[in-house]
């Protein structure tokens, strides 16, 4: 734990006093907030962990005000979210800032955890936190899947289609193992039933478990900093760590800030774009599910697309599942795979620079084709990209050993580049 939780707790008297002997909140505020030290030097890169925070309770508040109306049922799910559009008070928004949150939250998870690939935050002593995160980024994605299929529009049903079929590749169980997934013989009434019980009560439990996990983690290694450097390996006579700053106050109140310029951007688009051009909220889905019409072309939402286009690019259906399964079987690696003694980009070498740029040239790359159809050319380049994508990670313990790196500071530098 950052900071030193032996400071004098604040005498209490009347309901205060009352309550904090039989709870210890004046305890948990010390440990957790005022006397919780956090780098001094934090950018704007360490906003994303209090807005995903602040994204999941968004998305709770406005699931359970959307779960009054929403009916389950293949004749009922899809004319209840009209219902919900059309005539529910306010419905319309409640549904927009639903939708928009399951991308908001995945922009701010990616931007959450490029920031840990920036700095290093993944190395120890901050694997399991790490890990903590990469099993919470596999909930969101069951969790924004299942959502997607709720509406029961035509993508909910043909996007369930494909995503479920991929488990028929696993050797030997895999065609019982969709069927059960299914609970039918196809996409249907019962998988419709399952979806929603665990999009409303099972995952966003899991979620929360998860989350708390993954902080209580953070508390206990502290947070990395943009210079990469351990802040409690330098403290002053009281034991506090001398780079470091109370967390409440000061995080608290710069905290504020992140949040006042996302909910700009997030209104602006809940109010003017709130399909986003077809990216957050697809045309098809504006149609009631129809197993005989399959849409033109179906693709993913857009935070599923780079993984969706690693799937498309190989040829046989059973390794391109089984290398979108790698492909994400690599985050869960990193901590062990990156050998580099520095944690901080500022201070590693051309080698891990250019390597990380290659990675997320190619992470984007992989996005936009996942969201096109097929042709020749794209093809062409998202096995490309797959390929860079694949030797980031492979090559990983060679190139990031071998990098010219700096020397890395003692204390924090106050440069905010
Ligand atoms: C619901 C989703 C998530 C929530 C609410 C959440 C919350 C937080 C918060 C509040 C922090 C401290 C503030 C900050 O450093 O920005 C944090 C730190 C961190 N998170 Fe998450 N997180 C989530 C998902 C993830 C994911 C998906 C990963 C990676 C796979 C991840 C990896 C990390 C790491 C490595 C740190 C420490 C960063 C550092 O100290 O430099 N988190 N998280």
């Amino acid at each position: 734990m950052a900071g030193n939780n032996d400071s004098p707790l604040p005498v209490r008297t009347g309901f205060l006093g009352w309550l904090n002997k039989r709870l210890p909140v004046d305890v948990f505020v010390r440990n957790q907030l005022t006397g919780y030290y956090a780098p001094k030097n934090f950018n704007f890169w360490y906003f994303f962990g209090s807005l995903a925070l602040l994204v999941l309770v968004m998305q709770l508040l406005t699931g359970v005000f959307l779960t009054m109306h929403y009916k389950v049922g293949e004749l009922t799910a899809f004319d209840s979210v009209e219902y919900i559009m059309r005539e529910v008070p306010y419905g319309w928004l409640l549904r927009y800032l639903h939708s928009t949150g399951a991308s908001a939250f995945f922009i701010v998870v990616y931007l959450h955890m490029f920031r840990a690939m920036l700095y290093g935050s993944y190395k120890s002593p901050r694997e399991l936190l790490w890990l903590f995160g990469m099993v919470i980024y596999l909930a969101l994605m069951a969790e924004a899947f299942m959502g997607y299929v709720l509406p029961w529009g035509n993508m909910s049903f043909w996007g369930a289609q494909v995503i479920v079929n991929l488990f028929g590749t696993i050797p030997v169980i895999g065609p019982g193992l969709v069927e059960w997934i299914r609970g039918d013989y196809g996409i249907a009434d019962a998988t419709l039933n399952r979806f929603f019980s665990l999009h409303v009560v099972a995952v966003p439990l899991v979620l929360l478990l998860l989350v708390t996990l993954h902080l209580v983690a953070l508390h206990e290694s502290g947070s990395n900093n943009p210079d990469g450097v351990e802040i409690k390996e330098k403290k002053d006579a009281k034991g506090n760590p001398l780079d470091g700053i109370p967390f409440h106050p000061y995080y608290t109140v710069k905290d504020i800030v992140g949040v006042g310029v996302f909910l700009t951007l997030f209104c602006a688009v809940v109010f003017f774009m709130p399909t986003f051009g077809g990216i957050f909220l697809e045309k098809p889905n504006f149609e009631i599910a129809n197993p005989m019409s399959t849409p033109e072309h179906i693709a993913p939402v857009w935070y599923f697309t780079p993984f969706y286009a690693i799937l498309r690019a190989v040829p046989d259906q059973q390794m391109g599942a089984l290398l979108m399964a790698l492909s994400l079987v690599c985050f869960f690696l990193l901590p062990w795979l990156d050998r580099s003694p520095v944690k901080s980009t500022r201070y590693r070498g051309w080698i891990w620079k250019s390597a990380l740029t290659i990675f997320v040239i190619s992470f984007i790359g992989l996005g936009y084709l996942g969201l096109e159809p097929p042709s020749g050319l794209y093809t062409m380049l998202a096995r490309i990209f797959s390929v860079t994508y694949f030797a980031f990670f492979v090559l990983m313990p060679w190139y990031s050993k071998i990098d010219p790196v700096k020397p890395v500071p003692e204390r924090v530098t106050n440069d905010h580049g």
